[in-house]
């Protein structure tokens, strides 16, 4: 089993010892729930550090009102087990009043980027995301963090926080685990049932027609567009929130799409909100099964 501890000026402690051994510090934050996607974080910062933190916090800041804040899974028991099993060191586990306790007022801001996508249909989520980063970062001061591609916006501002408000830290951005059937593993599949399982996997199967379409020479960005939606539209029960085809930088709509251009998809599955992303061109990215 990893060392779990909840304080912060514990962590503080037991890491300047580390430090002082001139070891190299992984840090992965998540909210818990853990699944393949997370520990497959965990894979990576094995091979970037000499010890391993994983964080586990449901992060207020960042759920909006009406958001699944008090229905998020949470099992801390099994989350200590699988982290320890994949080589988690430490695990920080802090309370709300630990991270929040002296007030929340002062927040990061994400700026224009949080304006479009995930960020316009959750208004304030990447300012809560960047605080609590910028807070954890500043709580374990990691030479490397691990972050998934799954949540591109999120990694993508992620990458601009540190280079601009100049962390030194190294950034890893991990490609996206899928299920067996191709559902891009996320701790909110566990509301779908097995009918809205079934639904959802619509998602994995556009965003792999189109690659289909992209390497079959398609380049243009309309086009490919719309065989998301059409895949997405082939049955009931699938609402589409945003089917964006962007460049992977700015993450700005494109006309054509060279190789990188992401293909990025929020929907709504009966109650669950559901994203996935494909980038264009790039060997390991296939979203069907296997
Ligand atoms: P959470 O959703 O728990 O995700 C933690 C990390 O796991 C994120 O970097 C996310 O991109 C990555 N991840 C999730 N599903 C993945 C998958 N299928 N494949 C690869 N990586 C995956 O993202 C958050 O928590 C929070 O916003 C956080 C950064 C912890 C701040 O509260």
């Amino acid at each position: 089993m990893p060392i779990r501890i909840d304080s912060i000026a514990e962590l503080r402690s037991h890491l300047a010892g580390h430090r002082l051994g001139g070891r190299r510090i992984a840090f992965v934050p998540t909210m818990g729930a853990l699944h393949e996607g997370h520990l497959t974080l965990l894979d990576v910062a094995r091979r970037h550090g000499d010890v391993v933190v994983m964080s586990v916090f449901v992060n207020p800041l960042q759920f909006g009102a009406g958001e699944d804040l008090d229905r998020y899974p949470r099992n801390i028991e099994r989350d200590l087990e699988l982290a320890g099993s994949r080589g988690a060191d430490v695990v920080f586990t802090p309370t709300v009043p630990e991270m929040y306790g002296k007030g929340d007022e002062v927040r990061v801001v994400a700026g224009d980027l949080a304006s479009r996508w995930e960020g316009a249909a959750r208004p304030g989520h990447f300012d809560g995301v960047l605080t609590v980063v910028t807070k954890l970062f500043n709580i374990v001061q990691p030479d490397v963090a691990c972050f998934g591609r799954k949540d591109l916006q999120q990694a993508t501002l992620i990458a601009r926080m540190i280079e601009q408000l100049d962390f030194p830290i190294e950034l890893v951005v991990v490609p996206t685990v899928r299920d067996h059937d191709g559902l891009a593993l996320s701790s909110r599949n566990a509301f779908l049932s097995d009918e809205e399982r079934q639904v959802a996997l619509r998602i994995p199967s556009a965003l792999a027609a189109a690659a289909q379409d992209w390497l079959d020479g398609e380049r243009d960005a309309a086009r490919l567009g719309q065989r998301v939606a059409a895949v997405l539209a082939a049955g009931e029960g699938l609402s589409p929130d945003y089917i964006a085809v962007i460049d992977p930088v700015r993450l700005e709509p494109v006309q054509t799409a060279p190789v990188g251009t992401v293909i990025a998809v929020a929907a709504r599955v009966g109650s669950t909100r559901l994203i996935d992303n494909i980038v264009l061109g790039e060997q390991d990215e296939r979203c069907s099964a296997g």
